[in-house]
């Protein structure tokens, strides 16, 4: 069984599809699609059956040569049986999720992204939605980084 990974944002259009399509990119790189794949949801029903906003795509292209592919879809309760590792993008997102598992039953399963980011120190990926492209990329980086952390952990899960 492949280890299942699930990102969680606000939307499903920047933050975790930005993650979910360098994470994908890494597993590649790392040989390793069979055994860890990846998905990505929102909080929020707002933007369903959305491609990730063109502004992150653009981000991801120039900052990683990396092409972002998905739609939109919201987080829902038998993601939480469905995946091994919840990473919520920010607070409030891991507050939203935890909210739809009043028993705590799955709460080991939910981690902050930024739990596993080596360079940067930012406990939380900021919303990059009514920023500049700036915003955008500063959020590729971190991503990057903290993807990078989680495929180590991920392969230590394995192991
Ligand atoms: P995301 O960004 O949660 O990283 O996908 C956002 C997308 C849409 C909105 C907010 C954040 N919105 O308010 O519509």
């Amino acid at each position: 069984m492949p280890y299942k990974l699930l990102f969680v944002c606000l939307g499903n259009i920047c933050r975790s599809p930005a993650a979910e399509n360098i994470m994908n990119y890494l597993i590649e790189e790392a040989g390793l699609s069979d055994t860890i794949v990846c998905d990505s949801a929102g909080t929020s029903s707002y933007h369903v059956g959305s491609p990730p906003d063109r502004r992150m795509t653009v981000a991801a292209n120039s900052k990683l040569g990396i092409k972002m592919c998905g739609h939109a879809r919201q987080f829902k309760r038998s993601d939480f049986q469905d995946f091994d590792l919840i990473l919520a993008m920010d607070k409030e997102n891991y507050n939203n999720i935890l909210y739809l598992d009043p028993n705590g039953q799955y709460r080991e399963k939910v981690r902050l992204m930024c739990d596993f980011c080596s360079h940067h120190t930012l406990k939380e990926v900021p919303d990059p939605y009514y920023g500049g492209t700036d915003g955008f990329e500063k959020v590729i980086d971190l991503l990057n980084d903290a993807c990078e952390g989680l495929l180590k952990y991920v392969i230590k899960q394995q192991a």
